[in-house]
């Protein structure tokens, strides 16, 4: 698809406000997670404690019900442990001390939506896990601080994919951000990598202005960035068994300073 055919969105003054309502309970429900996120605990019972907090503050969980590839989704978070990269399916497994965790959460507020995800260490974690946390997070830093006015998505891929690269690390190529806004996915796809000359079609290089919602979400993988989609249908995983993070946040551009809608703290 050529970049004119492009059908990108931008928010008025009002949207942003509704976007911001859905991206604070997003927000919120992460940061809450932090406290139940250890040794013992299940996937399925963090899974009911963001679907509650979602609920109680009006919102409704974006990934229940959502589908794809004519799959419903059945969870409101998608929990991914270890080389789980995205889409694990919360249940009976319970966390162990030295995993990391990835937690995905959208949702969708007065007609807006917000999407955000965040990896935790359970416990006590290795230093190379952690330098993967610090990696993947900085590396989304790096990615938003390219999300302004008049530059491309490209400048995004470019900035996540060098940063990774040099720490020694793997961009997913499987999987990209977003647009976001009246839909949890719309246009433009947003890679963590800067597309070869055959895949730059499915990934237009668009221009970015003022009023676009994206979701920026670097997956790194530790070993090599190929991943699998595991027999449940769902679970997407790093085909070396190494592990994966994933940081995520929704921003608004907004001139030469993004606004960053799921920041946590
Ligand atoms: N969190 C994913 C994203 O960031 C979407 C999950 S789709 C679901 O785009 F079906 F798994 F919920
Ligand atoms: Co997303």
């Amino acid at each position: 698809m050529a970049v004119a055919d492009l059908n990108i969105s931008t928010l008025t003054a009002d949207e942003i406000v509704k976007m911001e309502k859905a991206c604070r309970i997003v927000a919120d429900v992460l940061n809450h997670m932090k406290g139940f996120v250890k040794p013992g605990v299940t996937t399925g019972e963090l899974d009911a404690i963001v679907e509650d907090f979602i609920l109680t503050r009006g919102g409704e969980p974006a990934f229940k019900g959502y589908e794809v590839d004519g799959k419903v989704y059945p969870s409101s978070a998608c929990i991914s442990i270890d080389e789980e990269v995205v889409h694990g399916m919360p249940g009976q497994r319970a966390l162990k001390e030295g995993q990391i965790v990835t937690v995905d959460v959208g949702v969708r507020y007065d007609g807006y939506y917000g999407d955000s995800a965040f990896t935790y260490p359970v416990g006590e974690i290795s230093t190379e896990k952690q330098r993967l946390l610090d990696v993947t997070k900085e590396s989304l830093r790096r990615g938003i601080e390219q999300a302004v006015d008049g530059n491309r998505v490209y400048d995004i891929a470019k900035a996540v994919q060098t940063y990774v690269e040099n720490q020694g690390f793997s961009v997913v190529r499987e999987l990209v951000g977003h647009g976001i806004g009246r839909h949890l996915h719309e246009e433009p796809p947003v890679p963590n990598f800067v597309p070869g000359l055959l895949h730059r079609s499915r990934f237009p290089n668009a221009k970015l202005k003022n009023g676009m919602a994206l979701a920026i979400e670097p997956m790194v993988n530790m070993g090599l960035f190929h991943v699998h989609t595991a027999s449940d249908g769902w679970t997407v995983y790093a085909a070396d068994g190494k592990p994966s993070a994933h940081f995520e946040h929704t921003i608004v551009i907004d001139g030469t300073t993004p606004k960053i809608l799921t920041a946590m703290e």
